[in-house]
């Protein structure tokens, strides 16, 4: 049995309403998970609300309404978007449900009796909007503002528990030298690296100046700072804060699924999933997680998107998109031009369009349906044989499957994409070069037509299995047209294998994706 995988996506606040941050994230740990479970590993994939905290609080008051009302709202609101975008995460975790709050609760006793946690006085540059302290040296930085925002740090004092984040320095200097891809992409580590070398301070971890969050278990008064609160729900989720007698400690046995493979992040809450989170995993003596990425951000025809500029990508731009080019070509767009590495990437009605166009119609689309359509013709819709063996394409195949293992286990997924349109491309050059329409115009040449039109299905079904992860729905279409062998049911050894499906095995032609008229293709996000 190969080992468990687990991968999180932030837990998103619910003072928002969904949009393309959370869409962009959730997509491309979807595309991961559902990429690893299609190899046979035994997935959990996270993802869930984040309810705490002054935010929530505070919109809450600004429409009548009482915190949990709004946090009940709004988690409904992105459960529905993860239905509809048909998601496959395994658990969806609320930090205001009981599991959660009493594991946290357990946790932070566990902190406060090895002394990791401890009763002090702080004070220091807050950002109201973000709710962070910034040390001197980054206040100064920053020039005073939030670097969000813009508006002003100001300056506070606290009585607060404390996480004590300095006793930490040294071991998490050493976790990153001894593990240069904990934190991906490299340009993210080093950004690390260069504030953690400013000094660590220890963390306040509590506030008396609020009421909707935890409470600090054994101090009146005291609530869990939100960002503390949000963390832990990686590991609340998977029940590793459970004592054995508690209702909930049959998540316990989810822990086989600890520690994650990848925390998927946005780069602006990286210092809390690269730093903080960390130490506090070393403080409960549990293991780090293998790898936290953190992505760029999509900015929308080459300006940041904000609420202000009425510019965001929200969610009934997205489905706009969804219903005129459907739900495979949005997280096409998503996995392969969103912003993966350390720069942002510019989301542009124009270019979606051309990248459906090239991608989807073009190649994707188009050349299972060359493919059918002349195993149709010329040998009624079976399978004819290849008295070669597949010549080079079993070798081939074979290559670019394990190009892609190789991509999607360390989160290339622009790579694993391209190991699959690659031999959609292989197979369209085949076509080209070998001409099979004239071949067939003299029976002579059939066994050499046979040949080459089974090469061909044989290929573009390993290609499209690769891009499953990515377009779950059609190609799911095209294993079922092309022999409908090796579906979900088959494990992956057999599923991956060059020449699976039988001579004579139907073979329809396919329409995959129609194309889509320019003109009346979906509006800027700015026009919407
Ligand atoms: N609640 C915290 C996370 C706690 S995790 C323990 C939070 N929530 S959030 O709702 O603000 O999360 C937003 C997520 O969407 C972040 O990962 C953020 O990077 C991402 N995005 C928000 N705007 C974005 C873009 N314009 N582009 C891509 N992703 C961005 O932070």
């Amino acid at each position: 049995m190969s080992q468990p995988a687990c991968i999180t996506t932030p837990i998103y606040y619910v003072n928002d309403r969904p949009h393309i941050g959370h869409a962009y994230t959730t997509t491309i740990c979807d595309v991961w998970a559902r990429s690893q479970r299609m190899i046979g590993r035994d997935v959990f994939f996270l993802t869930g609300t984040d309810e705490h905290g002054v935010k929530v609080e505070k919109s809450a008051q600004a429409r009548g309404i009482p915190p949990q009302e709004l946090a009940d709202e709004n988690a409904a609101e992105f459960q529905r978007v993860l239905a509809t975008f048909a998601l496959t995460n395994s658990d969806f975790i609320r930090t205001t449900q009981p599991r959660h709050v009493e594991q946290v609760q357990t946790l932070l006793r566990q902190l406060m009796k090895t002394g990791d946690v401890y009763l002090g006085t702080f004070e220091g540059w807050y950002d109201e909007g973000q709710e962070e302290y910034h040390t001197e040296n980054r206040a100064r930085e920053l020039n005073y503002l939030s670097p969000i925002s813009g508006k002003p740090l100001v300056r506070a004092t606290e009585q607060n528990y404390y996480f004590r984040l300095s006793a930490f320095a040294d071991r998490l200097a050493k976790h990153f030298a001894d593990h240069p891809t904990f934190v991906r992409p490299v340009e993210r580590a080093n950004e690390m690296l260069g504030r953690m070398r400013d000094g660590l301070q220890d963390v306040p971890i509590t506030r008396t100046n609020f009421s909707w969050g935890i409470a600090m278990p054994d101090a009146p008064g005291h609530v869990v700072y939100v960002w503390i609160d949000a963390l832990l729900n990686y590991i609340t989720a998977l029940g590793l804060g459970t004592t054995p007698s508690a209702p909930e400690s049959k998540l316990r046995d989810r822990s086989r699924y600890w520690p994650a493979d990848y925390h998927v992040v946005g780069k602006e809450i990286l210092w809390f999933h690269a730093v903080i989170w960390p130490a506090l995993l070393m403080a409960l003596e549990l293991p780090l997680p293998k790898c936290v990425y953190a992505h760029s951000f999509w900015i929308a025809d080459g300006q940041k998107m904000s609420k202000s500029l009425g510019n965001f990508v929200d969610l009934p731009t997205i489905e706009r998109y969804t219903s005129v080019y459907g739900l495979d070509a949005w997280r096409w767009y998503m996995a392969t031009q969103g912003p993966l590495a350390a720069t942002d990437a510019d989301f542009k009605a124009k270019h979606f369009h051309e990248i459906y166009t090239n991608d989807l119609v073009n190649t994707v689309g188009n050349c299972p349906s060359r493919v059918g359509a002349m195993i149709g013709k010329y040998f009624g819709g079976k399978l004819p044989s290849d008295s070669h063996n597949g010549g080079e394409w079993p070798h081939r195949c074979k290559a670019t499957v394990d190009k892609w293992e190789r991509c999607m286990e360390v989160f290339d997924l622009v790579g694993a994409a391209r190991a699959g349109m690659d031999l959609f491309h292989q197979v369209d050059v085949m076509i080209n070069d070998t001409e099979p329409f004239k071949l067939a115009k003299d029976p002579a040449n059939t066994p050499r037509l046979s040949s080459i039109l089974n090469q061909c299905a044989q290929t573009v079904r390993i290609a499209g299995l690769l891009l499953e992860p990515f377009l779950p729905q059609r190609m799911a279409d095209l294993q079922s047209a092309f022999g409908g062998v090796g579906s979900g049911k088959s494990d992956w050894s057999s599923r991956k294998k060059y020449g699976a499906i039988p001579d004579g095995h139907p073979i329809e032609k396919i329409a995959l994706f129609p194309r889509v008229d320019g003109a009346i293709a979906v509006q800027p996000a700015s026009a919407g």
